[in-house]
């Protein structure tokens, strides 16, 4: 064991700007907006609010309250309230960190590719082609590697002088970008049937099952939830801390950047009448169809627009490197703090040897863009929407009198019974639902990359 104090942030702003960070990433800027065109517009964004403010809510003051009362890294945090049965949740947290973070970090390495074209070359040519230059390959794996390097060397740091002064810094820039994009994106010909695209409600679509089981998918893998990356973080919080206002914040944000990256991602498609492009591509199940909406298309967009579209791409992928790089470094922090506590490793041995296994696991996504979909499918679909029904389970239903611990640095018990109840009933409930939807997809998806 090792016996060194435990880090602490040294500021409020500190952990909500880096938990903001981790919250706020890919999964924003082009999952949820391409998701909200394909499944109803207005329709699925309700949906979306909806599932985040009844289950992600809950589930994230629930990581919260389990951080901050054990100060432990997540197995530990489980057992510390439930015993040793409940440390395997834990170890499927770790294990989730570690497959996400393996194909995340490929993608991240495609936005940096994408960026440096923008600044040197500029767009044109054929975008699937180079898309397929960029994704698959020995220079994916290049880049893979190094934004890898990136991550591991700023959580080497530690959680003050590595991952909170990180966040100080970039999360105010990437806001201010998301901000200014989307002003300037407000002024482009294709402003009006791109909004109109966004945010029209097709409400037969909001009936539908399926849209319910995307949009709670969505949901928790946006707000970085069901593996133990608030946790981790919150467990590095002293009692003070206000567990419900810093949730809120943390969600709005986290909804709010999404809902800004829409307003620049549809003005910038139908400015160029590309509209049925990132339909035609888009809109396959996989997620290389996702994959496809944002780095086929927007290279497109921005080629067209000439010496300005290099800069707007520019910018644009500067704001997806920064989302990707904060999130990847909560990713990596929940394997690092599950070693420091359980092997009683040190910060730097334990960083560098994880992100190296993490970096290895990825090299199969770099090379083939169905494993990369696999692994996503799997982690977010069974990994994220399991480990979120056994946290629920295990908050609402296990642990000894939770409302004790959130309602600390608070100055009343009013909402917490309504916590407990949503943890207990409504949580599981929706989760056990979409559950039964996604489990069978998901295996079929393994399946299928087996089968040919
Ligand atoms: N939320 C991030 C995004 O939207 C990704 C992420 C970071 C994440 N940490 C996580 C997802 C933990 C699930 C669990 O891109």
């Amino acid at each position: 064991m090792a016996n060194a104090p435990r880090e602490q942030w040294s500021s409020r702003t500190g952990f909500v700007l880096a938990a903001v960070g981790s919250a706020v990433g890919l999964g924003n800027m082009w999952r949820f907006s391409y998701l909200t065109a394909e499944y109803g517009g207005a329709a699925f964004l309700v949906l979306y609010l909806g599932v985040t403010l009844m289950v992600g809510l809950p589930v994230m003051l629930a990581e919260l309250t389990l951080g901050r009362g054990s100060q432990r890294s997540p197995v530990r945090a489980l057992q510390h309230y439930g015993g040793a049965a409940w440390g395997p949740l834990g170890a499927v947290f770790v294990a989730a960190g570690f497959v996400i973070l393996s194909y995340y970090s490929v993608i991240a390495g495609w936005t940096v590719r994408y960026a440096l074209s923008a600044l040197f070359s500029g767009f044109g040519g054929d975008t699937v082609a180079r898309f397929n230059d960029v994704s698959v390959g020995w220079d994916a794996v290049g880049f893979h590697f190094a934004f890898m390097l990136a991550t591991v060397w700023i959580v080497a740091g530690g959680v003050k002088g590595g991952i909170e002064r990180t966040a100080i810094v970039l999360m105010p820039l990437l806001f201010l970008l998301v901000v200014g994009l989307a002003i300037y994106a407000s002024r482009l010909p294709g402003a009006g049937p791109g909004y109109a695209y966004y945010l029209e409600a097709d409400f037969d679509a909001i009936l539908s099952w399926k849209v319910l089981t995307h949009a709670a998918g969505q949901a928790f893998f946006s707000l970085s939830l069901g593996m133990g990356a608030m946790l981790t973080y919150a467990s590095y919080l002293g009692r003070d801390a206000h567990l419900p206002n810093e949730s809120l914040i943390i969600a709005g944000a986290d909804v709010g950047v999404a809902f800004l990256a829409g307003l620049v991602v549809f003005p910038l498609i139908f400015a160029l009448g590309l509209s049925g492009a990132v339909i035609g591509t888009a809109g396959t199940e996989a997620d290389i169809g996702n994959v496809g909406a944002l780095f086929i298309t927007l290279p497109g967009a921005f080629a067209e627009m000439g010496a300005a579209g290099r800069w707007v791409g520019t910018l644009f992928f500067a704001v997806l490197i920064v989302g990707a790089l904060t999130s990847a470094i909560s990713l990596l922090e929940v394997v690092v703090s599950a070693a420091m506590d359980g092997l009683g490793w040190g910060r730097t041995r334990a960083a560098w040897l994880s992100a190296a296994a993490m970096a290895t696991l990825g090299i199969p996504a770099a090379f083939n863009i169905e494993v990369l979909d696999v692994m996503d499918k799997v982690a977010s679909n069974l990994f994220l929407l399991g480990g979120a029904l056994g946290l629920s389970l295990f908050v609402g239903w296990r642990m000894q009198d939770p409302v004790a611990e959130v309602t600390l640095g608070t100055d009343g018990v009013r909402w917490f019974f309504l916590w407990r109840m949503l943890l207990r009933f409504v949580v599981p409930a929706v989760l056990v639902f979409v559950l039964v939807q996604a489990v069978p997809d998901t295996l079929a998806a393994v399946a299928g990359l087996f089968g040919g």
